[in-house]
């Protein structure tokens, strides 16, 4: 789970890596997020359930997983080991530019047989060119094995995608829940009010060492902010039903004027998967349903929600920066942290990895606090914050624009942190995402800030 040279990367002196511990760590992780996608995919479920879409929001099931093959076809056999392409032909069909997710269920696709035994055939050929690829310090792509990351990364982004696909899918329950339970002890009572101090000053926020640290985490710079406080724990669903049955939605005062005609336009009254029965709040989740567990944060809201919700209690959502100060930040030894225990990542610190499907309530994963104190900042639910997504200073797109920088502007707002379905490997605590502020699908949440009395919001 901990890539290489990490314990003591704040240090800009990664550890010496023994290049064949390295590839040995790389060809494991690869399996093991193979096995994962298969476990969303073939193992689990067939025809039209595989070829089919549920939404226009996602593609096909299908072709996410010929589309991690590719993706791997064109970065470790291409890119990296220079091989020929195998058949140029597909590329286009899963070339997320060229065809949008709409548009994805109409193209000529591969097969599920046929997409298994291509993706298969990409892993042979990069596990025969593994031992011989050199991972040169001198080439970005391959040093500290950087696009392997990448690209094991990338396959498990996709796994959480395709995890808000089944999530979105009607029908029989396809997915077990690992854990029946959930497997932390958790607060009934909602203690979602405590809120730390943050005092001002600077911190340094990205990462210029961390190896398989993504572009737009690039490069380390300090920040310095003015004092805040944030909430210990994300927002719960009971502390969002405190606000729904304040009329909440119904108040044009605590919405953004935008989040106010997406309320009208779409006519959401609750998060995505709600559904009121017998004076109840129950959710869809995975093919069953439940009651909303009160403690649990509240997933599925889209950016709009979060910030009403935020001014009707009197707060806002933090900045990104302000996020990332209070998950990485160690006063005390003045650097900033992998994440926010410490530079490795230890199991069970987090709600990450699809340890169960769902996010775990208030009270649970208390030795992932960070030096502040404040919980759950990983895993859970991604948190949406108030920012934009832009470039930090000096930054530079790595290896492709498409990552990352086409993306920068005012449309798409950060979200921090990952979810109970984002793989460790993806995760760290300057980790970045980023959707459109109406999005709810993918399983976002938030927790709120304030600025002291007395200053400007
Ligand atoms: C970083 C999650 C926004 O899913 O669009 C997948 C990741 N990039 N394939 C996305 C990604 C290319 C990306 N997010
Ligand atoms: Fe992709």
């Amino acid at each position: 789970m901990n890539p290489p040279g990490t314990t003591d990367a704040y240090t800009g002196h990664a550890a010496a890596v023994d290049e064949d511990a390295l590839k040995e760590l790389i060809a494991g992780e690869l399996g093991a997020v193979r096995d994962r996608s298969f476990g969303l995919t073939t193992d689990v479920l067939a025809g039209d359930d595989l070829t089919g879409q549920v939404s226009p929001l996602m593609s096909p099931l299908v072709w996410d997983l010929a589309h991690v093959g590719n993706y791997e076809e064109l970065w470790l056999l291409r890119a990296a080991a220079g091989a020929e392409a195998m058949r140029p032909e597909i590329d286009g069909l899963y070339d997320a530019f060229e065809h949008p997710r709409a548009e994805r269920p109409s193209l000529p696709l591969l097969s599920p047989e046929e997409a298994r035994s291509y993706i298969g055939t990409v892993r042979s050929k990069v596990l025969d060119s593994l031992s011989s690829v050199r991972f040169d310090t001198a080439d970005p792509l391959t040093s500290g094995g950087f696009v392997y990351g990448m690209v094991v990364q990338h396959e498990h982004m996709h796994d959480e995608t395709m995890l808000a696909t089944h999530q979105l899918r009607k029908g029989a329950p396809a997915l077990l829940d690992p854990a029946a339970e959930p497997l932390q002890k958790t607060s009934s009572k909602g203690r979602d009010t405590d809120e730390v101090l943050i005092e001002a000053g600077p911190f340094q926020m990205g990462t210029s060492d961390d190896p398989w640290a993504y572009d737009n985490e690039r490069p380390a710079h300090l920040v310095d902010l003015p004092a805040y406080y944030i909430d210990v724990e994300p927002v719960t669903n009971a502390a969002y039903i405190a606000f729904m049955e304040a009329g909440g939605y119904d108040d044009p005062r605590w919405w953004d004027p935008a989040g106010w005609e997406w309320r009208n336009g779409s006519g959401k009254r609750a998060p995505a998967f709600w559904v009121r029965e017998s004076g109840q709040w129950l959710r869809r989740r995975f093919g069953r349903t439940e009651p909303v567990p009160p403690g649990e944060p509240v997933q599925h809201v889209c950016w709009y929600e979060a910030d009403a919700y935020a001014r009707w209690a009197g707060k806002r959502l933090p900045t990104e920066a302000e996020w990332e100060k209070a998950a990485r930040w160690d006063p005390a030894a003045g650097r900033s942290r992998r994440y926010p225990w410490g530079e490795t990542y230890e199991e069970g610190r987090a709600n990450l990895g699809q340890r169960t499907l769902r996010p775990s309530g208030t009270g649970a994963y208390a030795s992932g606090a960070s030096a502040y104190g404040v919980r759950r900042l990983l895993g859970d639910v991604w948190e949406w914050t108030s920012s934009d997504f832009h470039g930090y200073p000096g930054f530079r797109s790595f290896p492709y624009k498409e990552y990352s920088e086409v993306f920068f502007g005012p449309e798409y707002k950060v979200l921090r942190g990952g979810s109970w379905a984002t793989h460790p490997l993806a995760m760290r605590g300057s980790f970045r995402n980023w959707d459109y502020p109406i999005r709810r699908q993918i399983f976002s949440g938030f927790r709120c800030a304030r600025s002291l009395a007395g200053e400007a919001r």
